[in-house]
């Protein structure tokens, strides 16, 4: 399945090198009368200068390798892959179950279990209005401080990507 995927991955490449002379951004990007004469803003505050917009000229036709019309092509082409390959994978895994004599493995494997640690915390019992079954259950008191245990951790990591989010933003643009 990958082969293929490699197969049409190296041919939308080729069409990017075959049409990279021709692609219209570049062009323009490249030509000293328009990329030429467009000034840039600094890229960063103190050390930075003005900049040509042509003096990105080779990296416009790099990134065209990888980003032209082909690359629509391709994504649909890798949603369709994907589909099918996770249809064909269903299939095959059916098949190996019912040959290694495992067809109602799984469903062992799977019944709903919890954590001992978790259970042991769980002294209330509450009735699953689903099933009709008696489970563990956690009254909100209990959970309060793991919410704020949880809602402390997330702040935390969202702050500091945040701070380095805000770095990248003033570097880039
Ligand atoms: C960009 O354009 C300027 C002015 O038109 C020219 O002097 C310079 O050589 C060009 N640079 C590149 C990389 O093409």
């Amino acid at each position: 399945m990958l082969s293929f995927a490699a197969v049409v991955g190296l041919a939308c490449f080729i069409y990017g090198l075959l049409s990279m002379g021709g692609s219209s951004s570049s062009i323009e990007i490249c030509d000293p009368d328009i990329g030429g004469q467009i000034i840039m803003c600094p890229l960063c505050d103190q050390v930075c200068d003005y900049w040509r917009l042509n003096s990105t000229c080779l990296a416009s036709k790099v990134s065209h390798l990888f980003d032209n019309e082909s690359t629509v092509f391709f994504a649909i082409f890798m949603g369709i892959w994907v589909t099918l390959f996770l249809e064909f994978w269903k299939q095959r895994q059916a098949r190996l179950e019912y040959e290694w004599d495992l067809v109602d493995f799984e469903e062992e494997q799977q019944q709903h279990q919890l954590r001992p640690e978790f259970e042991a915390m769980c002294k209330h019992r509450k009735m699953n209005p689903v099933t009709k079954e008696m489970e563990p259950h956690m009254p909100l008191h209990r959970r309060i401080p793991w919410y704020f245990v949880s809602g402390a951790t997330v702040t935390l990591w969202v702050s500091i990507f945040k701070k380095h989010y805000h770095c990248f933003d003033r570097q880039s643009y």
